[in-house]
């Protein structure tokens, strides 16, 4: 492609160490239609006749078709997706392949290809979380009054539900949503016409160009075009952040599905068994999302550090953006998928779960609020009720059993109405907060919004 100012050819271990084909060769629908709306404003531009025209386009849809097939073959000798494709058009049609790459270079032709690789894929991941939000949803709708202690600090802290529970999962999915919606926007941006890094002396018509393709816009700075790799860095940041809410996720179902726990079972076909211990039911799913994760925050800080140096504008440094991105989508992907399976799939134990909500320390916040609603200052009522605990550990009597009227004035008879559990979370009305009514009306907001 560039023979005329060498005289050698590129070394062989130059070609193996340069070449980017073998993973880039995923943009070859988007290089073949960015060269297709390329190759119309050439037309509008007076380069290129209808009929050379109509020669590249049934052109490129056939190496499309044959790299579909996989019937194509890719040569490192001609390094990139590009070059791969525009060889090969050339040697299909003659002397109107040759014209295409008019007022274009392969820096305008990459972020172009890119840009739209990950507008598609936006869009697919966007899909997936919906799905993996219904699939917890439909948990929520299940268990929406199904009771459970609530943690801080994975100790006991206060009762709430199920539904409350999975919902949260439900509300940090539709935050990364949103987060994918915004980078989307910096995303659909048309580089294609930066040329170089200079545009061209040749005027194509960029708007045109960038309305065949669906772009909102064009870029305004061919420097900043070219060399601009933030909108991968925002979809990187993006989906490490999925993968920080699957990880969380997953290591609630891991304690979850433990003994020591046992409030949920996963799916026979959600887990795997040990070569060794016939006893086994491992959560391995969960645990390959907990440490896939560190690879998708890995992908993040490769690509900033690749660019973190670089000063404009095209420099071969930024072909490290690609691996990484395309690793984080593969990644991402398949993570949603399975979890989405294994959470519709996912028993839940309400027996033990209510066992666990039963125990009487969960309501000592509510025994302190009961307190000051009879006009206990509230840093008073915490250290009576702190008292009370202390004496229910020492003689190992529950809380709820304890003669509270002989521990402080303060208690009436009807302190230990305090301790009924359905009472306790109805109390809890507040937006944002667990009464089953809340819960209830939660998930019947989430089922119309992901509709
Ligand atoms: N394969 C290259 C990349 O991914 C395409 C752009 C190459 N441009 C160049 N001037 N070498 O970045």
């Amino acid at each position: 492609m560039w023979k005329g100012r060498f005289a050698k050819a590129t070394a062989d271990l130059v070609q193996q160490y340069g070449e980017s084909i073998s993973y880039d060769w995923r943009l070859y629908k988007h290089d073949v239609n960015g060269s297709i709306a390329h190759a119309r404003a050439q037309v509008k531009a007076g380069l290129l006749t209808e009929e050379e025209f109509s020669s590249i386009e049934k052109g490129l849809r056939e190496v499309e078709a044959e790299i579909e097939g996989g019937n194509f073959a890719f040569s490192i000798e001609l390094e990139d997706i590009h070059m791969n494709i525009e060889s090969a058009l050339t040697k299909k049609i003659g002397a109107a392949g040759a014209k295409l790459h008019t007022a274009r270079s392969r820096n305008d032709q990459v972020a172009t290809d890119t840009r739209l690789y990950c507008r598609e894929e936006i869009d697919a991941l966007t899909g997936q979380l919906s799905e993996l939000q219904s699939a917890l949803l439909a948990q929520s709708a299940k268990h929406a009054a199904s009771v459970l202690p609530g943690y801080t600090h994975l100790q006991r802290g206060q009762p709430v539900t199920i539904g409350h529970h999975l919902l949260a999962y439900v509300e940090m999915l539709d935050r990364d949503k949103a987060r994918l919606a915004d980078c989307r926007k910096r995303v659909n941006v048309s580089p294609l016409g930066s040329g170089a890094l200079a545009g061209s002396t040749i005027n194509l018509d960029r708007q045109q160009i960038a309305d065949e393709l669906g772009f909102d816009r064009v870029t305004t700075n061919s420097m900043d075009a070219i060399s601009d790799r933030d909108y991968i860095a925002e979809f990187l940041f993006a989906m490490a952040l999925v993968g920080t809410h699957l990880s969380r996720l997953s290591e609630d179902l891991i304690l979850w599905c433990s003994s020591e726990f046992g409030f949920a079972t996963l799916s026979d076909a959600h887990t795997t068994g040990s070569s060794l211990m016939p006893q086994k039911k491992n959560p391995d799913v969960c645990e390959i999302t907990r440490g896939k994760t560190g690879r998708l925050y890995g992908n993040l800080v490769a690509l900033l550090t690749a660019a973190k140096g670089l000063p404009l504008t095209y420099n071969r440094d930024l072909q490290e953006d690609k691996e990484p991105l395309f690793d984080s989508i593969d990644t991402l992907k398949i993570a949603l998928a399975v979890n989405t399976e294994m959470i519709a799939d996912m028993e839940i134990n309400v027996d033990v779960c209510e066992a666990a909500a039963s125990d009487p320390l969960l309501l000592a916040t509510d025994l302190a609020d009961y307190l000051v609603k009879n006009g206990v200052p509230f840093r008073q009522a915490h250290e009576l009720v702190g008292l009370a605990v202390a004496e229910s550990v020492k003689t190992q009597n529950p809380l709820d059993q304890l003669d509270l009227t002989s521990l402080s004035e303060h208690y009436g008879a009807d302190a230990k109405d305090v301790f009924d559990l359905q009472t306790a979370l109805a109390a809890r009305t507040n937006p944002g907060a667990p009464s089953i009514e809340n819960v209830k009306s939660e998930v019947a907001r989430w089922q119309t919004s992901l509709d």
